[in-house]
């Protein structure tokens, strides 16, 4: 019997150890990890520079408050924003914490500089948290159903259609919020096109651009935050997931021209920035947002993608191979929840997300020799799987 809530559904498999992209059970059974406990060990399970990091915070205070100023946190946010445009930094504890924090952002700003508008305009089949503003902001009926009465102040826009979103770019509307490429959603990346319009139009209206980069950012699409690669700026965007190896942390990152919006007194955290889980972020942004590493990951991408089409191409429900970076999705036309098992027999972790969609997000660290042993027992499984179909 577990004492534990029953909002997960979970293998009858506990890991004791790791080393690199392989995790280990508690009968010495090693397992190729190609989901970085979705999208977070992006340097996979030891890492001699994270674990020395850490290590040497340890002996320090743990925790300080905000009351206080913390270097780590300081420079963090001097590496995150140097590497990028002018901005300031709001640290937290987790992903919807840094989307609760952008939508509070939006109705300040709203209320300050566009009369009052209060509305934001998010996507259909979008995923931005677990709160109760970050599940009104989810557009999947799914996470939605059963917390009515939901936060008021959202509209729905179709992803990637253009004229939907500007048609409702009107007088109330104080930002547009959206993930570059959707995660949750089945890996579905924004056009070019529809991104770089809709900064375009967003900025001509004086309408904030809120790009949630949970999943995407901190090198997984192969830029350091996946906007640089549309080439857009947003007025601020979210952060989380890798931004510490492995440890709890949310980040909100605002143009330095309107920071001042969310003044003394507005929003706060207990926990976010401490020194702890700072010293480790700072190792992890450093190491990321240097290009070597991103072209790296450029690279391997290609290759990655290449292995896949070649391997798993040629079945007949697999419907289409997409992804930026190491944030790679196989579209099915059938579910793939009994896929993901026969992988996790073969010990390959993997992951299905919005029900037909295989999703990868394997450490950034991969080796060419480890995505060919995944691949090859992904190619298995789905020649088991189709025998029994
Ligand atoms: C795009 C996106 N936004 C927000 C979140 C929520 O992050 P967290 O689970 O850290 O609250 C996630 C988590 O999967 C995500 O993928």
């Amino acid at each position: 019997m577990s004492y534990l809530l029953p909002n997960y559904k979970r293998f009858n498999l506990s890991f004791v150890d790791g080393e690199g992209v392989y995790l280990v059970d508690s009968k010495g059974e090693k397992y190729l990890d190609f989901l970085s406990g979705i999208g977070v060990n992006l340097f996979g399970y030891g890492h001699p520079l994270l674990v020395k990091a850490l290590k040497k915070a340890a002996e320090k205070p743990w925790h300080v408050s905000n009351y206080f100023v913390i270097k780590s946190q300081e420079e963090v946010a001097k590496e995150i924003v140097r590497a990028l445009f002018p901005a300031k930094v709001f640290f937290c504890n987790s992903g919807a914490e840094a989307n609760e924090a952008a939508i509070k952002f939006a109705r300040l700003y709203g209320k300050n500089f566009l009369d009052g508008a209060y509305k934001i305009l998010v996507a259909e089949n979008s995923f931005h948290g677990r709160t109760l503003a970050t599940v009104s902001a989810t557009g999947q009926e799914k996470v939605r159903k059963g917390f009515d009465p939901l936060c008021p102040g959202f509209e729905f826009f179709e992803f990637n259609n253009l004229d939907d979103v500007t048609s409702k770019l009107s007088d109330d509307v104080a930002a547009v919020m959206l993930e570059p490429v959707q995660g949750e959603g089945g890996i579905i990346p924004a056009t070019t096109e529809f991104l770089y319009n809709l900064r375009m139009a967003t900025r001509e209206k004086g309408i904030l651009l809120i790009v949630d980069e949970i999943q995407t950012g901190v090198g997984r699409t192969g830029d350091f935050y996946a906007f640089q690669g549309y080439g857009v700026q947003p007025d601020l965007f979210t952060s989380a997931k890798a931004l510490a190896g492995g440890l709890p942390i949310g980040a909100m990152i605002v143009r330095e021209e309107i920071s001042d919006v969310m003044g003394y007194g507005t929003h706060g955290s207990t926990f976010g920035g401490n020194p702890l889980i700072t010293s480790v972020a700072l190792e992890v942004v450093r190491k990321v947002k240097n290009p070597v590493f991103l072209k790296d990951i450029r690279e391997k991408s290609k290759y990655f993608i290449s292995l896949l089409q070649d391997a798993l191409g040629g079945f007949p429900f697999v419907h289409e191979i997409r992804g930026k970076g190491l944030m790679v999705g196989v579209e099915l036309n059938v579910e793939c929840g009994e896929i993901v098992k026969n992988a996790l027999k073969r010990k390959l972790i993997i992951n299905c997300t919005a029900g037909k969609v295989l999703r990868f997000l394997p450490p950034l660290i991969i080796s060419l020799g480890d995505m060919e042993k995944g691949v090859l027992i992904l190619n298995e499984v789905l020649k088991e799987f189709m025998e029994e179909k």
